[in-house]
């Protein structure tokens, strides 16, 4: 399965935080935004991943992320030249598709909870059509909604309904079979101009190939439209990593856990990021020691991914 991050758009509504910068690389806490999504695509087992963005925006994703190779990846780039819709990023990426499956997943969503990489992985394992990821939410107007039977069968799907039927909101994050592309490549634009993600779920909903999986409570998904969501995403990955000393959205924990790189390959960029807290977790994992009271020798070896 191929990754794509759809990392352009606008960021009007963060200006003038997103005056000369991409909203996707603003920093949540103490990584760039984009972290988060690469990190879920990582979790998956994806290694082939495309990120796309606005022309002006791409070359600060190429410096900061490179060919991938540091990671264990392969990360290419793409330019989306107009916000034109989440549904073109598979006519722009239909290359890097090719004939496989793909995942996309939006710059500026954060998941996190209790056994997500295992639902990703059996996710992709056993998709057939297309699968979509639901939480509830207060506000569901906002977002792509989906209404399920009582039986919890995905049964609608309306995008930003004015009265929403259900409260559960289609979070960013998408796999697909490779019927895709051709139906990216025949959609229509909406009444706002925009070639829709839901039109194309829809699309699958009808041939009866739309799965949804439901993150339930326990979890945490978070998209940073706003100043407001953008703070609390911060505080929220703070306050875990302040707490439990284990970092959300590291790529590098992630490429050293999921076999993508060696020890040697973490402790070096650990070692590249010294002097700060985020370089010495990386040399700790690296060292299979656990971050310890400073006086106190660190023994405790931490698991790797299968
Ligand atoms: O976050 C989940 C929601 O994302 C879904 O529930 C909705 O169904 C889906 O339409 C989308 O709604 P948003 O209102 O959040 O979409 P927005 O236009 O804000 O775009 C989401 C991100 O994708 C944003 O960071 C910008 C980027 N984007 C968006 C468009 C339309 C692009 O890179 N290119 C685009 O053409």
């Amino acid at each position: 399965m191929k990754g794509i991050i759809l990392a352009g758009g606008s960021g009007t509504r963060l200006k003038p935080l997103t005056g000369v910068v991409s909203k996707q690389i603003l920093p949540v806490y103490n990584k760039p935004m984009i972290y988060y999504p690469l990190s879920v695509l990582m979790l998956a087992g994806i290694r082939e991943i495309l990120v796309i963005s606005s022309p002006s925006h791409l070359e600060m994703f190429r410096d900061l992320l490179g060919d991938g190779s540091r990671l264990g990846l392969s990360i290419d780039y793409a330019e989306q030249k107009e916000p034109n819709g989440i549904g073109e990023a598979f006519v722009i990426g239909a290359d890097h598709i090719g004939a496989d499956q793909v995942a996309l997943i939006l710059g500026d969503n954060v998941f996190h909870g209790h056994g997500f990489s295992e639902l990703l992985r059996t996710t992709a394992a056993g998709l057939d059509g297309c699968a979509l990821f639901g939480y509830p939410v207060k506000d569901p107007w906002r977002y792509g909604v989906a209404e399920l039977d009582a039986g919890r069968r995905l049964t609608a799907l309306t995008e930003k309904p004015s009265e929403p039927r259900s409260n559960i909101a289609v979070t960013g994050l998408y796999m697909y079979d490779n019927d895709v592309v051709g139906m990216a490549q025949d959609l229509v634009p909406s009444e706002r101009g925009e070639l829709e993600i839901t039109d194309i779920n829809r699309a699958y909903l009808e041939q009866g190939r739309a799965q949804l999986a439901e993150l339930g409570r326990g979890f945490v998904w978070l998209d940073m439209g706003t100043h407001d969501s953008l703070l609390e995403a911060g505080q929220y990955v703070q306050i875990l990593e302040k707490r439990q000393g284990v970092r959300i959205g590291c790529v590098e924990e992630i490429a050293y856990r999921m076999g993508y790189i060696g020890a040697e390959e973490c402790h070096r960029l650990g070692i590249e990021q010294a002097g700060t807290e985020y370089g010495a977790y990386l040399v700790n994992l690296a060292e299979g020691t656990a971050a310890s009271h400073p006086a106190a020798a660190a023994t405790t070896a931490l698991p790797r991914m299968a």
